[in-house]
């Protein structure tokens, strides 16, 4: 059969409200134009994130019912910690209430100020948690990543020049770890072949420089390695997923992603000493070492979770309507980011918004007609969150000014998608009418989350 089908069927539905344009204009002029301060119930399609957003099978719930929650040593931490060692093959592992917490452990414990932390992109918490520790982090993507409309099969890889030369500048002893992220979510999604994780590695190691996987989406990272690098298309995605995490020293997790669970995360490291300071860090911030931050009952839903990522029928799926929505776009000239990332489509901001200059934020313009015109909740990955403010003050712009639409897992149908595409389409055509926004308020770090915005 030429049809790829949701290899589910569903047996529980939510329902979703369908606004009036009316109503979504109030609804977003109330949220001060930031599409992360909407109610979720006024957002017909939410692609917001990919995270905790996903839904969970029947094994998963049935294996919700035997969460042990015994503070110590429960029958399902057994289980995830078996399911994580199977996985990721690291001697120690911790569970946490979900990746951030893993990447706070870390820094907090690892990184001193005037570190320098590499990595292909880090994400915009990775960042965050680098930064708040003192360190520098830098993105050492390669030059094709940087290029949104060049397709090539692995825009995720480290540039291993980049990272040579970031060696030598700063000096190993400033560089307590090296990281990289499957896939590159920042990067629009795209994935790190096997080859590239070999050389990071090698590079690393050569300098005693330990190396750090964001381990995210690895499962989906895994299955781009299956379909488009020479040498996996006869291995499981488990087999490539254990290849993987074999060149990482340590790894986090959030299992909002590839878990598909609603939360949780993870830390695993090989070296003692490093646990020993996760396992105190943990302690103080997460919980007893054998929940984290995480109740029984969760445990036993990341444990079913990881291992139904790593099944390839969903990953064809998953990849299937992600490839349905980005084919669509390209008929019609929309400026995306290609090839299609693995969790989401990312559109080209600048490209679609020529009119407005990176200082009227080009992404918030268009997240926002996305919302006013379908209900459709994106979110901005460019200035607004990656922007940074020089010594004098003056914004920077980030290099990138990108949408993305990131998708639920075992979600949304076929159907969605196409009123996605037309949304898409309807907003495409009228895109020369889009207005910039100037931000009214901002904290200091994290703005995205909850600055204000006003249309120009
Ligand atoms: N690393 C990457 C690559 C991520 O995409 C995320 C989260 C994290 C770390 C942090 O994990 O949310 O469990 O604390 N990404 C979500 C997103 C929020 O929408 O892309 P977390």
């Amino acid at each position: 059969m030429r049809t790829i089908i949701e290899p589910f069927r569903i047996k529980m539905t939510e329902p979703i409200k369908l606004l009036s344009p009316e109503a979504r204009g109030k609804a977003l002029a109330a949220a001060h134009y930031n599409v992360f301060l909407l109610d979720a119930e006024d957002c017909t399609i939410d692609l917001l994130t990919d995270s905790g957003t996903g839904a969970m099978s029947t094994q998963q719930w049935a294996a919700m019912m035997l969460g042990d929650e015994s503070y110590a040593g429960s029958r399902s931490w057994k289980k995830f910690e078996a399911t994580v060692r199977e996985i990721t093959g690291a001697r120690h592992i911790f569970p946490t209430h979900q990746g951030r917490a893993a990447e706070g452990i870390l820094a907090q414990t690892q990184v001193r100020p005037g570190d320098v932390i590499p990595n292909n992109n880090h994400f915009d918490t990775t960042r965050a948690n680098m930064e708040f520790a003192g360190a520098q982090a830098v993105d050492l993507v390669c030059d094709e990543g940087l290029d949104p409309a060049l397709e090539a099969p692995f825009k995720g890889n480290m540039d291993l020049d980049k990272l040579e030369r970031c060696i030598q500048k700063n000096g190993a002893a400033k560089i307590p770890f090296g990281m990289i992220t499957i896939t590159n979510n920042t990067g629009g999604g795209q994935p790190v072949s096997m080859a590239n994780l070999r050389a990071v590695k090698k590079t690393l190691h050569k300098h005693g420089i330990p190396l750090v996987i964001d381990a995210c989406r690895f499962a989906e990272n895994a299955y781009f390695i299956r379909e488009y690098e020479a040498g996996y298309g006869d291995k499981s995605l488990l087999e490539i997923a254990q290849e993987t995490f074999s060149y990482a020293d340590a790894a986090t997790m959030s299992c909002k992603k590839d878990g598909l669970a609603n939360i949780g995360g993870f830390l695993v490291c090989d070296d003692d000493q490093w646990a020993e300071d996760f396992r105190s860090a943990l302690i103080l911030r997460e919980g007893f070492p054998t929940y984290g931050g995480l109740a029984g009952r969760d445990l036993e839903a990341i444990a079913v979770g990881l291992m139904e990522a790593l099944d390839y029928d969903y990953q064809v799926y998953r990849h299937a309507t992600v490839e349905y929505l980005s084919k669509r776009l390209i008929e019609r000239e929309v400026p995306i980011v290609r090839p299609a990332g693995g969790h989401a489509v990312f559109i080209d901001a600048k490209a679609f918004l020529p009119h407005l200059s990176p200082r009227m934020y080009p992404g918030i313009g268009l997240v926002n007609a996305l919302y006013l015109v379908g209900g459709v909740r994106g979110v901005e990955l460019g200035s607004v969150m990656f922007g940074r403010v020089d010594k004098g003050g003056n914004e920077i712009p980030a290099p990138l000014e990108l949408v993305r639409l990131a998708f639920p897992r075992r979600v949304y149908t076929q159907s969605h998608f196409d009123y996605l595409i037309e949304t898409i389409e309807e907003v495409w055509q009228n895109r020369s009418a889009i207005p910039g926004y100037r931000i009214t308020y901002q904290p200091k770090i994290l703005r995205h989350f909850v600055c204000h915005f006003e249309p120009l």
